[in-house]
């Protein structure tokens, strides 16, 4: 059994990422996942999987427009595809200042309760410390547990709750 690690988004993980994708319940639970750069794609079609791989590998050095620079990250093990984690590296627009932070990540449901979030949450770190940033902005919403325990575990800090109720906003510092 190979232990989960954070891997460049690979086309060749195409069945087990749209197996997993089956999973969700609920679209709006793909934090991190870079699924705004996929567009008009449909991303069951091969071709379409590979071109939208290919943007999330290009979304570190070209941003888009109304988009930051940012890097992603899958984690996979043996069995394939588990999660990903997406470093916006800077609070360039006015939803990353308010809401979305430095850092997304999300883990598929039959993977969960595994420790996978600590596993890509450190992975980002890692990535946020390569690039020279001091602290990151992590927020999730105050009934999401797991990622607010996810977030504390890593150092983060709570700081204003109060102008955006239900949003918790921490920052982790990295030094
Ligand atoms: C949030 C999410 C990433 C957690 O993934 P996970 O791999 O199941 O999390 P972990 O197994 O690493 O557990 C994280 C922590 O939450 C705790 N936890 C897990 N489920 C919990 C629950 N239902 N209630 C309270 N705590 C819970 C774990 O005990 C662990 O705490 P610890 O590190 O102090 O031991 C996952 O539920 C997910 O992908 N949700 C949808 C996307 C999302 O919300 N992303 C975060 C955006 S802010």
């Amino acid at each position: 059994m190979t232990a989960p690690r954070l891997i460049v988004p690979d086309a060749s993980l195409h069945a087990s990422w749209v197996e997993s994708f089956a999973e969700w319940p609920d679209p709006q639970d793909h934090h991190g996942d870079g699924l705004l750069l996929a567009g008009d794609l449909d991303l069951r079609v091969r071709a379409d999987f590979s071109e939208w791989v290919r943007r999330l590998i290009e979304d570190e050095v070209r941003p888009r427009p109304g988009l930051v620079t940012a890097t992603n990250r899958w984690l996979v093990d043996a069995s394939g595809y588990l999660g990903s984690g997406q470093l916006r590296h800077h609070l360039g627009t006015d939803y990353l200042r308010d809401r979305g932070g430095h850092i997304g990540y999300s883990v598929r449901p039959s993977a969960r309760g595994n420790g996978y979030a600590h596993v890509i949450l450190q992975g980002m770190l890692h990535e946020g410390r390569i690039r020279g940033l001091g602290r990151v902005m992590v927020s999730c919403l105050a009934d999401n547990a797991a990622s607010a325990a996810t977030i504390r575990r890593a150092g983060g800090v709570l700081c204003d709750e109060d102008d955006q109720p239900g949003l918790l906003r921490f920052w982790i510092s990295l030094n």
